[in-house]
């Protein structure tokens, strides 16, 4: 059998559920694999780096979308690769998450009738309000493969309507990758080092978080506060850090650090040393609860509610008072323990492989 793949990714997050997929697939003799990078993410340090860390191959197509409203981006996206869709002709399309570049190729491939995959399928913040909630719902309804990384997903998807027979429960790719570098972060040293268990690590991203001026005033306030006692490393995402300047923030304290967006390992070595991280971004809740790290996240729900109930994630909101007294109480000793939800081995990709490999297409 000769089945021809086509991967799609553009924003940082695909970048490490799309590599085990294809380490996994390129084991099946047979299979071809195609990747395109929408260009969504274009900075080296939030597309490149990735690629050479993670061991993908450099995009055989990049459609050098760049940066637009949500509009704008997502229909750049459709135009360009309708185009690369009908020169390709490939017999399924995976798509990966929920952002911009995730709906836009699965939509592509709904009216052109080429079967698709969505490798993290059912994830539901039942919160509108998010565009990576629409993306998710939309992507949901088209696709032919669904592939969950935890039973609540499939649960979201029978509820939707979905048909059971194209929902396969295979665990987080997330953690795939995860899993496969740790080892490297053994001798690691990122920019910033200091000694394990003696910083905390915070990402913040979500337009809720950073866009509205006096939210992101609100929470640079709290964050500087709490670096009195527990020093921080803020690694700032583009978005906020424009945000940033437009506010004017400098910390008050030497004991918190503001550093642009990290690599995969650099990153991931800080997390796995950290006292705690504080975070509005969804794979840092599934990365933390891997690696047993009390996380505290900024936003009123989340779509990966295993992290809550199995893991160490505690949902703080925008709640500064709050926030401040779940680092006091993991200060003192009385973090949330967590568990490994079931399935989150290592195994993911292997298991989406096999599943494609019985798809009759
Ligand atoms: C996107 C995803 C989000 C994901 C995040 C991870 C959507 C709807 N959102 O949000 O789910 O958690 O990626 O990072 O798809 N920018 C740069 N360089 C880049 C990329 C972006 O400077 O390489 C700037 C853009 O110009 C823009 C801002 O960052 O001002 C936001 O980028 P955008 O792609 O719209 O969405 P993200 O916020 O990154």
């Amino acid at each position: 059998m000769q089945v021809k793949i086509l991967h799609v990714v553009g924003a940082r997050p695909n970048f490490m559920k799309a590599a085990p997929v294809m380490r996994a697939l390129a084991s099946h003799a047979g299979v071809s694999q195609t990747l395109v990078h929408t260009g969504q993410h274009y900075d080296a340090n939030m597309s490149e780096i990735f690629f050479r860390q993670l061991g993908l191959p450099a995009p055989d197509v990049n459609l050098e979308v760049g940066f637009g409203s949500h509009a704008v981006q997502t229909a750049h996206i459709i135009m360009r690769f309708e185009e690369v869709a009908l020169a390709q002709q490939p017999d399924l399309v995976l798509v990966y998450g929920d952002v911009n570049s995730t709906v836009a190729a699965a939509l592509v491939c709904a009216k052109l009738k080429i079967p698709v995959g969505h490798v993290e399928a059912g994830l539901r913040s039942f919160d509108r309000s998010m565009p990576e909630e629409i993306n998710r719902l939309l992507t949901d309804q088209v696709a032919d493969l669904l592939f969950t990384p935890s039973a609540d997903g499939n649960e979201n998807l029978k509820r939707e309507g979905v048909a059971p027979e194209k929902i396969h429960l295979v665990g987080n790719v997330m953690i795939d990758t995860l899993i496969r570098l740790l080892p490297e972060t053994e001798k690691r040293r990122p920019p910033v080092m200091p000694a394990p268990q003696s910083y905390g690590l915070v990402t913040l991203h979500r337009p809720a978080n950073v866009d509205a001026p006096e939210m992101l005033v609100k929470i640079m306030g709290t964050l500087d506060e709490i670096s009195r006692r527990l020093p921080l490393i803020f690694t700032i995402h583009p978005r906020t850090r424009q945000n940033l300047q437009n506010i004017g923030f400098a910390p008050s304290q030497a004991s918190f650090t503001l550093i642009d967006p990290l690599s995969y390992l650099d990153f991931l070595t800080l997390q796995r040393h950290a006292k705690l991280v504080i975070t509005d971004s969804g794979g840092v809740q599934e990365e933390t609860t891997y690696l047993g790290v009390p996380c505290l996240t900024m936003r009123p729900n989340t779509e990966r509610p295993v992290t809550v109930e199995l893991g160490t994630n505690i949902l703080v909101g925008a709640d500064g008072a709050r926030l401040k007294m779940e680092v006091a109480r993991i200060l003192a000793g009385e973090s949330k323990p967590g568990a490994v939800p079931p399935l989150w081995d290592g195994n993911a990709g292997e298991r989406i492989a096999a599943v494609i490999w019985n798809f009759r297409f």
